[in-house]
């Protein structure tokens, strides 16, 4: 009897420790990059700036993942990967946190705790310009805060194992691989507007340099986005049908691209449709290169 104490007594510690270890290693893994303080940008509070935040927050999906009044959301559905990820309330948040710790947030993956991101994908927004994130931030601010109880994030033990060893990438350690953008928009401003907007928009699915995500098929179970120099194919007007409700040409309706397609783009205006229809169009002349997202 008192072996068999002993055994499950070892047995049962040496889980405790295992467990323990790999929430260490994964803790490690999640606080080993700091968040950069230096947003320094004022934020505006006229009219037409909290427009134009508004404009930013529905056009990058803000309102798709963190509910339509910014109210926050539960995940547990639709994502079992990391246990359970809850997006915040957006409103409340922004009027509690510094500009610099929304900046870190939005754009270095780095949340407020100090801990890296794992479910929001500040990769689509490391690109955003200094004066558009302050109109967000003003917007966030301006919004009505609509409260909902919110249960408490969680990381499941199969992620937090693959954290620790270096399997699965934090969002920080993604927005690290993010090219940067190579248009002047002095010299070629209207595709350089186009490539500003589709690497703050696109590259969230269609892969960070926009040139497809096979990888992407394994996180979500669909098929891997395609190589956006397709949009070669579409002229302006089947390109405004693609981006606003998701018919591909032939009348295809896609499948994750037709559920967000009509939430964030319609708002797009002409002009800006215009460049991004343009600078898409100009990726078809140079080939994709090698990146591991798309192996
Ligand atoms: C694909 C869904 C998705 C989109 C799009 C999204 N978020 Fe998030 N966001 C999340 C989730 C989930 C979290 C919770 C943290 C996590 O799991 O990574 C989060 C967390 C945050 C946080 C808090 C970070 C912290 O813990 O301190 C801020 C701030 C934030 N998001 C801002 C934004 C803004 C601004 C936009 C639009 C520009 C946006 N998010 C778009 C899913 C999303
Ligand atoms: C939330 C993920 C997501 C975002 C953001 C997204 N797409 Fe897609 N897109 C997809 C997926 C997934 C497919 C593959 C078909 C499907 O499952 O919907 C796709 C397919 C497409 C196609 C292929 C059409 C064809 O002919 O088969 C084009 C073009 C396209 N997207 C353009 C864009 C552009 C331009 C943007 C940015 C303005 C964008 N997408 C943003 C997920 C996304």
């Amino acid at each position: 009897m008192r072996w068999l104490l002993l055994i499950v007594g070892s047995a049962t510690t040496a889980m405790a420790l295992g467990f323990a270890a790999v929430y260490l290693l994964s803790e490690m893994q999640l606080q080993d990059r700091e968040a950069v303080h230096q947003f320094s940008t004022s934020i505006p509070d006229d009219a037409a700036s909290i427009e134009r935040g508004r404009h930013i927050a529905r056009t990058r999906g803000c309102f798709g993942c963190h509910g339509q009044q910014l109210q926050g959301y539960d995940f547990d559905e639709q994502w079992d990967w990391p246990k359970r990820a809850v997006a915040p309330n957006l409103a409340k948040y922004a009027r509690t946190h510094d500009a610099q710790t929304i900046e870190a947030a939005v754009r270095q993956g780095i949340g407020a705790d100090g801990r890296e991101l794992m479910s929001m994908p500040s990769f689509n927004f490391a690109r955003l310009r200094d004066d558009d994130l302050a109109a967000l931030i003003a917007f966030l601010r301006s919004a009505p805060v609509v409260e909902v109880s919110l249960p408490r994030p969680a990381l499941g033990w199969d992620v937090r194992w693959d954290i620790a060893r270096g399997r699965e990438l934090s969002m920080a350690d993604w927005v690290e691989m993010v090219p940067p953008l190579r248009l002047d928009p002095a010299v070629q401003p209207i595709l350089a507007e186009g490539e500003y907007l589709a690497m703050t928009m696109c590259n969230e699915c269609h892969g960070l340099d926009l040139r497809g995500e096979s990888y992407y098929s394994g996180w979500d179970s669909g098929p891997p986005t395609p190589d956006l120099a397709i949009v070669a194919a579409y002229d302006r007007v089947q390109f405004e049908r693609l981006i606003e409700s998701g018919y591909a040409l032939g009348d295809r309706k896609l499948g994750l691209m037709a559920l967000v397609a009509p939430d964030r783009f319609p708002s797009l205006s002409d002009s800006e449709v215009d460049s991004l229809h343009q600078f898409l169009q100009s990726l078809a002349s140079e080939p994709a290169p090698d990146a591991f997202w798309r192996p």
